[in-house]
């Protein structure tokens, strides 16, 4: 419990992804879980200093409180600056990418490599503290390449700690950097949730998130038992739906029950926003194609949203049309 007597938000998030969670889909959850820390995709700290980008980096809608940023980045003066643009931008929190396996990324000498340098990610930790004013959080694996011990992770997570991190998110999985792409690295090295909650037995002061593999609100519960939050990435992507539980589950609020239609009504505001800015529709309705499944018709509704939302010129009735054939077939 928090100060004010509820769970806190990190009791369940939604992971970052990159494409996936943009602003659209994050104010999507937010029809389903009211209470979820939203993770946003990555952004690297780099291109946060160009300031000409930093609104289509950084703005998001209020509904998506509590929302954390999440940067990737190896110098502490750049990532100090991300941390100070999160807290004037009205972010919650800002999270450190130390879990990313790409090449890309390794180029960049950060994400998943930087496990390789715990006194650099303390000292990016350190700087985002000090500038930001918002809590720092780390997201990780449980090690790297040869680097995969539980000693190696402990003494990680301990040096992190000190430098002012706030929480620790740990991808279940150790990461290949050479050898395997991203897409295998989240699928290849073997799920270990049991090292994950060996860590948090170990530092039991220390808060830490469990992620991967979590395929339902009740596996999260399970999570709950040993670890301080549970962290969905795939799952909430590809079943939205499957998640509006968790305010009931997770946070003690009262069950009600969320109809896709209500999702989709509830996008509306942010759609009518969204194009009066000059967006398209497709921008958010591209995350709607997996809000309704395993009905008859869903493929029909999908295809038809898919078909009408790519159109250059479609507008809000779309969306409205689409919501209401779903409240029709009460869905
Ligand atoms: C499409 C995609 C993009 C991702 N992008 C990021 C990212 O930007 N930052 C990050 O820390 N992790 C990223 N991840 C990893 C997820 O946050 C998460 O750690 C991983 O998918 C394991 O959790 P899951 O089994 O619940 O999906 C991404 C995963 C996917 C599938």
């Amino acid at each position: 419990m928090n100060a004010i007597g509820f769970p806190p938000a990190y009791r369940f998030s939604v992971a970052p992804m990159l494409d996936c969670t943009d602003r659209h889909f994050r104010v999507l959850m937010r029809q389903i879980s009211r209470r979820a820390l939203l993770y946003s995709e990555m952004v690297v700290a780099q291109a946060l200093h160009h300031s000409n980008r930093r609104e289509k980096l950084l703005d998001f809608d209020p509904v998506e409180h509590p929302i954390a940023l999440q940067v990737g980045g190896d110098d502490p003066k750049l990532l100090a600056e991300a941390a100070k643009l999160a807290k004037d931008w009205g972010y919650d929190e800002i999270n450190l990418n130390v879990g990313c396996p790409s090449q890309k990324v390794q180029a960049g000498n950060f994400g998943a490599c930087l496990m390789a340098e715990p006194d650099l990610v303390a000292h990016c930790v350190e700087a985002m503290v000090d500038s930001g004013g918002l809590p720092v959080t780390v997201k990780h694996r449980i090690g790297i390449d040869d680097l995969d011990s539980d000693d190696l992770l402990t003494a990680f997570v301990d040096r992190v700690a000190v430098a002012g991190a706030s929480r620790f998110a740990v991808h279940a999985r150790k990461a290949w950097l050479e050898g395997l792409d991203p897409k295998q690295n989240r699928t290849i090295p073997p799920l270990r949730h049991d090292r994950v909650t060996a860590l948090k037995q170990r530092r039991p002061e220390l808060l830490i998130e469990l992620n991967g593999g979590l395929e339902s609100p009740e596996d999260c519960l399970e999570a709950l038992q040993s670890c301080d939050g549970a962290m969905v990435g795939r799952a909430a992507y590809s079943h939205p739906l499957r998640w509006a539980s968790v305010d009931a589950l997770i946070y003690g609020e009262p069950p009600q029950t969320i109809l896709a239609s209500d999702v989709v009504e509830g996008l509306l505001p942010h759609a009518a926003n969204h194009l009066e800015r000059g967006g398209r529709l497709w921008d958010l309705c591209r995350h709607l194609v997996q809000l309704v499944e395993g009905v008859r018709g869903a493929r029909h509704w999908r295809r038809e949203l898919g078909e009408k939302a790519q159109r250059p010129n479609a507008d809000l009735d779309v969306l409205r049309a689409a919501g209401q054939q779903l409240k029709d077939a009460g869905l």
